[in-house]
């Protein structure tokens, strides 16, 4: 009993664990246009973070300087996933660090089959899932893997390109309006293949303008304005405040 309480107090006296991903007071400039202007977050591992906000409030230049691609180019702050620090590395080293963008055009490459845009997208054979698994999980994909898979409707190009993340060592899963196009029923089984995703520990931030579904599957938000934070709490909260919601979501 007197150990537990010992270790109890301890516990709350320590530093919290610090966040598995965290963002800190990050800067990023198309040539001179200054775009993301001092962002800041953090999650948990496991978490869904929906990151939100109107039209050029630069969600996607906040996912893109996460995956360190060179535009927009980052001047100041740190990137940290799970110990190692993302802002001192090239788009292919965070690649292999674990973090995986699914752009909102999807770069489904052309001329290639579904499984060879799945084996090209392996760093290195051990990486991630195997093709295995992944049509166990993808049962649409198994049945078109010799189609060319720019020819896939717009919902399996969509489950293409979360599984060449998947193929890969994946540790923070950037999708970038996944949901852009698609139907309803193809909006519910891309929920239920992100779901199983985060039952496995991965971690996910997602941008959508159906900011309703986003926050439906996201434990936490973030609201961007103008390149700047303008709100971070719970996906209840927003969802639970009309005011927020009219100002920077417009729903
Ligand atoms: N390659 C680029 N060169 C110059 N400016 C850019 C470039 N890409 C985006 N921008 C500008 O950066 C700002 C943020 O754009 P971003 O694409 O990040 O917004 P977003 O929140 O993703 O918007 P949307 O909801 O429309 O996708 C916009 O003003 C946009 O015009
Ligand atoms: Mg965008």
């Amino acid at each position: 009993m007197e150990n537990t309480i010992l270790s109890n107090s301890h516990a709350v006296s320590a530093d919290p664990a610090p966040p598995y991903f965290s963002i800190q007071d990050v800067h990023a400039y198309y040539g001179e246009s200054y775009i993301v202007q001092g962002v800041s977050l953090d999650i948990r591992q496991g978490e869904i973070l929906a990151l939100l906000g109107r039209n050029g409030a630069g969600k996607s230049s906040t996912l893109r300087t996460i995956a360190r691609l060179d535009k927009p180019q980052m001047r100041e702050g740190e990137i940290w996933l799970d110990g190692q620090p993302i802002h001192r590395m090239r788009s292919f080293e965070a690649a292999r660090a674990g973090i995986q963008l699914v752009p909102e055009d999807r770069r489904i490459i052309a001329g290639l089959t579904v499984e060879e845009n799945l084996t090209l997208a392996k760093v290195a054979p051990g990486d991630g899932w195997s093709l295995e698994r992944i049509y166990e999980s993808f049962p649409r994909l198994a049945e078109r893997r010799r189609q060319e898979g720019v020819t896939l409707s717009g919902g399996e190009q969509q489950m293409l390109a979360i599984a060449r993340a998947l193929a890969r060592d994946l540790k923070l899963l950037l999708l970038d309006e996944p949901y852009e196009g698609l139907a309803p029923v193809i909006v519910q089984e891309i929920e239920r293949i992100l779901h199983s995703i985060k039952s496995l520990g991965i971690t996910t931030i997602i941008v959508e303008q159906n900011a309703v579904a986003a926050l439906k599957l996201a434990d936490r938000a973030v609201i961007l304005d103008t390149g700047e934070v303008a709100f971070t709490g719970t996906a209840k909260e927003v969802l639970d405040n009309a005011e927020l919601r009219h100002e920077y979501l417009a729903i």
